[in-house]
């Protein structure tokens, strides 16, 4: 294939890539986005495997059928609220397959054409190397304790130690020091030592971080893994793959930015680690002695009909009960009643960003009625009725009141202001930060207790009577 061909196919990739992040962004053109995705990784498979310096092709081929079949298997089968730590698995082969492209280079720098045309590697590409290959190695196994985190394979509470951040500091200085020894001398020692200590500090970086910040963990490690990715673009002088690495790179971190936002973080803090926590006792403590009032669906039928607004808050236990169809299903019934429905949603409601927004547009709940948190925040205290399904932390008042809670700070969707608060989860039990929440004792709450679903089909069936 001639050199121009190449590049403009690279070129027409790049631009699928950029369309499929524009389209990502909203949900009406999502679909699209990944189409175009598709398509320009396609294309970009396509041209690379026909470049002159690819003589055979049963391997490359072998490779793309086991992990093309693992990746459908893979889709097919997981569920989506197990998709931050499958994203999380994913980012951690990419460390790794900058970490080994970076070897084999190292090890062959006359083929990759990064050499003086004997073994002494030109001084830019020793830059651009320990670059990718330490960026790769704390990916690699930052994203594996991201897994295990995630998927309760580790604890998720936040592993500390005294000296820690001094430690991290110490480990940091010396692999600045390795990386320039590596790009003066060329030493294999100091090449194998920046995978080490890369790899121990990848660990040493995400242990400290609590459960509830693990959303910017992963969004952060996404970042990293472009940033390896275009530092290996440079070592394999291939354009795209330093377009679509800086691509990956740059909107990782600034979704990690929007969502540090979104949970009132620094983001230096948050990478600095020790956030979250263990479960709090002072919201506990404010209502060992109360009750939490307890509704059933007909009760909460009725409450609802007499309403003239509702605000309906989703969280977590909406998406594991598959709860949104029979939602939107009371949310109509309710709106021919004449009551005003609106949803709100938090950046962090659910397990990965925009996780409510893909099941309220897969239930078709119009878009105009989903409003995000800031949108609407203020409006609960002009409304009859927050109808929270399956959410929990992101109500919790401790993200206001409470220092030592590990949800500290995160700004949290004011329901307690609405005139009544009805809380649809199976039981009086805490959500992903392991803390309680003190309004399931309020005076003006009252708890639907049982299966989301089961509870929406239950008020539809109240509804109707
Ligand atoms: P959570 O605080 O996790 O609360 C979800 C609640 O759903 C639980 O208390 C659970 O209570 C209930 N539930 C579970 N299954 C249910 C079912 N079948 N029917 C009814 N209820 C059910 O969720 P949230 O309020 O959405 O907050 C999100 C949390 O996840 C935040 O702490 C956030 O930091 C974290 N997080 C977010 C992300 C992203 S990017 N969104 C990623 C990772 C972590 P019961 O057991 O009593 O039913």
């Amino acid at each position: 294939m001639p050199i121009t061909v190449t590049l403009l196919s690279y070129l027409v990739s790049s631009v699928c890539c950029i369309m499929a992040l524009r389209g990502l962004s909203g949900p009406e053109t999502a679909r699209n986005g990944l189409l175009f995705g598709v398509a320009g990784m396609a294309l970009a498979i396509v041209t690379t495997i026909l470049l002159p310096e690819v003589h055979s092709y049963g391997l490359i081929v072998l490779g793309i059928v086991i992990g093309g079949s693992v990746g459908a298997v893979i889709a097919r089968k997981i569920e989506m609220t197990a998709l931050p730590q499958l994203v999380a698995a994913f980012h951690s082969l990419v460390g790794l397959a900058a970490v080994t492209i970076a070897a084999a280079a190292f090890l062959n720098p006359v083929a990759y054409g990064i050499s003086d045309g004997g073994s002494h590697i030109l001084f830019g590409s020793l830059i651009e190397m320990s670059l990718g290959v330490a960026i790769g190695a704390v990916t690699f196994t930052g994203s594996i304790i991201a897994w295990g985190k995630l998927q309760g394979v580790i604890t998720g509470a936040p592993i500390v130690f005294k000296g820690q951040h001094p430690f991290n500091a110490a480990l940091g200085a010396v692999l600045l020091g390795l990386i320039v020894m590596l790009c003066v001398t060329q030493a294999p020692f100091a090449f194998w030592s920046i995978i080490v200590l890369s790899a121990a500090l990848g660990v040493l970086m995400i242990i400290p971080i609590g459960g509830a910040d693990m959303p910017v963990i992963v969004s952060m490690l996404n970042s990293y893994s472009g940033w390896a990715a275009a530092g290996i673009g440079f070592t394999l002088q291939n354009n795209l793959l330093i377009i679509v690495g800086a691509l990956v790179g740059s909107s990782g971190a600034i979704l990690s930015y929007i969502m540090c936002k979104g949970m009132n973080r620094s983001f230096f803090n948050v990478i600095l680690g020790g956030f979250g926590g263990e479960a709090s006792t002072a919201a506990s403590a404010a209502h060992n002695d109360k009750q939490a009032k307890i509704g059933s669906a007909e009760d909460a039928a009725f409450i609802l009909k007499n309403a003239g607004s509702v605000i309906i808050v989703p969280g977590y236990g909406m998406a594991v009960a598959q709860a949104q169809h029979a939602l939107r299903e009371m949310a109509d019934i309710l709106k021919e009643e004449g009551v005003k429905v609106r949803y709100a949603i938090h950046p962090v409601a659910g397990r990965m960003p925009g996780h409510m927004n893909v099941l309220l547009a897969e239930a078709n709940v119009p878009y105009d009625d989903v409003l995000e948190m800031e949108e609407i925040n203020r409006d609960f205290s002009q409304t009859d009725v927050a109808f929270v399904i399956g959410a929990n932390d992101i109500t919790n008042p401790a993200a206001k009141k409470d220092k030592s809670s590990p949800i500290f700070g995160m700004p949290i969707l004011d329901v307690e202001n609405a005139g009544t608060v009805l809380f649809v989860k199976r039981s009086l039990g805490s959500g992903y930060a392991g803390i309680e929440n003190e309004l399931f004792f309020h005076d003006n709450t009252m708890m639907l207790l049982g299966d989301a679903k089961k509870m929406c089909e239950g008020i539809i069936k109240a509804l109707e009577q």
